[in-house]
């Protein structure tokens, strides 16, 4: 029978059993639902509901059965509807009476809340922390390569030369940011829901404030109803994380492209590529294909909250459970793709002459030539105007730009943009693509890796 069984006549029916029962998977959080009761215990004491030996042997119970579920010896009862019922059914057969003190004041919607709280603040660090390895993978194969250059792309067509470190702080900016946002949901979440009771608070003398204090919470609610009844805070957790996986798709999809015959600028270490059951000579980037793939699942688990968050009843419903699994899973599907992602990086090796002799294609430098006729007066659209007139004739008539441009009398004179890396060292503009502008923007992208790092208390 139920811990709350006292109202009922009948057992539960297994098919109910079946559909409600979550210890199959909130078993994960039993070390974070021992800490939120641990702080209850001495909430209680502090409220005199409990005397001081009575609290540590409660205690002394709660950190044997931690003992028990890290051993694995943890032993489930049919009718351990989920983590926190297993656990206090499990305190007052150790404790007996006294085990059955240890849920006054107390309903499981404040002590799920509270508990994954807990979770999420320790797991959005744990992926914060992965998304800013990555970055800094991205930057070591930067410095590996401090002078490569490659094509720019808009539209996936060639577009102007860039460096490679350039390119690659495009994405850790990015990644940047993901750290930041994960810190903000982190930030918001840190409000102890423990004391909100079912939804009402109660007329036992609880403090909240002192068990959001000894859980390390920032504050503690201020709504009981709200307290147990939002889960804009996994929402928020699923959001980073599936945002965080649209730009891990990107970066999977530029590793699709760059290690391909085609484009040919990167080959990735043998131990992050996979071969084919049939064809010998294979040898495929599947971390790249994964870590685009995997962002749907991630995309899922946000989209599949918010519709089971959509037109709640205020407070506590029982659809709340559908919680969990879709956090666990991002937390543990983006992981895997930022552990994987960043070893695929670092064995990486770009090939500096493969990508240059794309970046020196010489229809790249036809901006560059017509701002060197801006630089001498002639209007921008002027211009423009003509070096696409040149670019044209040089298409149609199969000949080289440069050599048209070398028979030009007024452009002539910038034929050296045409040397390989000329026109990229001329790209001076602050937070530009040439070499110029790197340090500043390299030292900027250390001083936000180190601040996000700070933040997310790393
Ligand atoms: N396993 C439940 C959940 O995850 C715990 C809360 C159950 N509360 C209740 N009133 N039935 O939401």
């Amino acid at each position: 029978m139920a811990l709350w069984a006292g109202r009922f006549e009948a057992a539960m029916d297994q098919a109910l059993y079946e559909l409600s029962e979550s210890f199959s998977f909130d078993r994960a959080l039993y070390h974070y639902d021992l800490a939120g009761s641990a702080a209850h215990v001495r909430g209680l004491a502090h409220a005199g509901l409990l005397t001081e030996d009575e609290r540590d042997e409660l205690l002394g119970v709660l950190e044997a059965i931690e003992r028990e579920f890290d051993a694995g010896a943890f032993v489930t009862e049919t009718g351990d509807e989920d983590v926190h019922m297993a656990i206090e059914r499990r305190a007052i057969e150790i404790a007996g009476s006294l085990g059955a003190r240890l849920h006054t004041g107390r309903s499981r919607n404040d002590q799920v809340a509270t508990t994954l709280r807990l979770f999420t603040r320790d797991a959005l660090a744990r992926v914060g922390e992965g998304v800013l390895d990555l970055a800094e993978a991205l930057v070591g194969l930067a410095d590996r390569h401090p002078e490569a250059r490659l094509p720019g792309y808009t539209h996936l067509q060639r577009a102007q030369a860039v460096l490679l470190s350039h390119h690659l702080g495009a994405h850790c900016f990015a990644l940047v940011r993901d750290a930041q946002r994960l810190g903000d949901a982190r930030e918001r979440l840190d409000v102890s829901p423990l004391g909100a009771g079912a939804l009402a608070g109660s007329s036992l003398p609880l403090d909240p404030a002192y068990t959001a204090g000894l859980l390390g919470f920032a504050s503690p609610f201020a709504n009981s109803m709200d307290a147990v009844s939002d889960r804009d805070f996994v929402a928020e957790s699923l959001f980073a994380i599936a945002l965080t996986g649209v730009h891990l798709s990107r970066l999977g999809e530029e590793l699709v492209l760059w290690t391909s015959s085609e484009f040919g600028f990167a080959r990735l270490g043998d131990a992050f590529t996979t071969g084919s059951s049939m064809l010998p000579q294979k040898k495929n980037s599947d971390v790249a294909e994964l870590a685009r793939g995997k962002a749907g699942r991630l995309v899922g688990n946000l989209t599949g909250l918010l519709v089971t968050l959509k037109g709640l009843p205020l407070s506590y419903n029982r659809d709340l459970q559908e919680d969990k699994e879709p956090l666990f899973d991002s937390v543990r599907q983006v992981l895997l793709v930022l552990r994987a992602l960043a070893g695929a990086y670092g064995s990486l090796v770009f090939d500096e002459g493969r990508a240059a002799a794309a970046a020196d294609d010489e229809l790249l430098v036809a901006i560059d030539l017509a701002e060197a006729l801006v630089r001498e007066g002639v209007p921008f659209r002027e211009a423009h105007e003509r070096l696409g007139r040149l670019v044209g004739e040089a298409v149609r008539r199969g000949e080289r730009l440069g050599d048209l441009v070398s028979e030009d009398p007024v452009l002539a004179r910038h034929r050296a943009l045409f040397e390989p890396g000329a026109a990229l060292a001329n790209r001076t503009s602050p937070g530009g693509a040439g070499p110029a502008p790197a340090p500043a923007q390299r030292a900027r992208l250390a001083g936000e890796l180190a601040a996000a790092r700070a933040r997310l208390g790393l």
